[in-house]
């Protein structure tokens, strides 16, 4: 088997070559091409173009690994490892032209579930500035090359915030009401439309905490090795049958998680 390292090498060329291609294709001009949960949730030919590329890439270099993707669902394998991948995290804001966007590339081993896997590396590449995000486990993460640690609040009071919404109705409205409750207790929020990159952003520590309900593997798979590589705990619970992710400084985690657990009471009952 590989180590961690060497999956963190391989991620990270196939994710390059992933990010070159959605940035060339963004360049030419994006439309939507479908939609899925709802009107918002939309697909664009770039989003499929890409999986498929580093589906193809995963497929040539590690023909017996597993593979989970958002736009072409599982294929098992028989190492154990398992590719967990979105082409392209933030669609939305890919689609306006706003570079808040990133491919995303996991290595765990077993399932695709974010409860039971054991994390082995991550990268997330924004192709629109060239930035590289990149864990491996046991020995750290990086951006472009340089250490991350993360951010070291000194209270919730001074505790900066990124969530996001997904994209049904019921589940934005829920968060929001839960939001509602934090925005008075925390620094500020911040909602930057690309899971992905607001986990890698606990890790650079610009900002200190990301929590959202209901991301999907794909969404937090690279990211969340970044994160948790630059020092930040990870939670992940269940609330009234969604579950929630809090990605955050070790400093404000237990605080934090608390705080919104209740909130989450207050919303959703139980
Ligand atoms: C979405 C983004 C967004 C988050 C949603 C995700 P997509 O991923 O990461 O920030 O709030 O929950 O589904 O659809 O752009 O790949």
């Amino acid at each position: 088997a590989l180590t961690p390292v060497q999956f963190a090498d391989l991620a990270e060329s196939i994710a390059r070559e992933g990010a070159a291609l959605a940035a060339r294709r963004r360049a030419e001009g994006v439309e939507v091409a479908d939609r899925k949960s709802s009107i918002v949730d939309v697909v664009t030919a770039a989003d499929r173009e890409v999986e498929e590329l580093v589906r193809r890439r995963i497929a040539e270099a590690r023909p017996d690994d597993g593979f989970h993707g958002e736009e072409s669902g599982s294929g098992t394998g028989t190492s154990g490892y398992t590719w967990v991948v979105d082409p392209i995290d933030g669609t939305v804001n890919y689609l306006y032209g706003s570079d808040v966007y990133g491919v995303s590339i996991g290595v765990v081993r077993g399932e695709p579930d974010p409860t039971t896997w054991e994390p082995v590396a991550g990268i997330v590449v924004q192709p629109a500035t060239g930035t590289v995000f990149r864990g491996a486990v046991g020995a750290g993460a990086t951006r472009d090359g340089v250490p991350l640690r993360v951010a070291a609040p000194a209270s919730l009071a001074e505790t900066l915030v990124a969530t996001g919404f997904g994209y049904t109705a019921d589940r934005r409205r829920e968060q929001v009401a839960v939001l509602a409750g934090l925005i008075g207790e925390v620094r500020d929020v911040r909602r930057g439309g690309a899971a992905s990159l607001d986990c890698c952003a606990v890790g650079a520590g610009t900002v200190d905490a990301y929590y959202e309900r209901g991301i999907n593997p794909w969404d937090m798979a690279g990211g969340a090795v970044v994160a948790a590589e630059a020092g930040a705990t990870v939670r992940i619970w269940d609330a009234g049958g969604t579950r929630s992710f809090l990605f955050a400084a070790p400093a404000v985690a237990d605080g934090l998680e608390a705080l919104v657990r209740r909130l989450e009471r207050e919303v959703l009952g139980g």
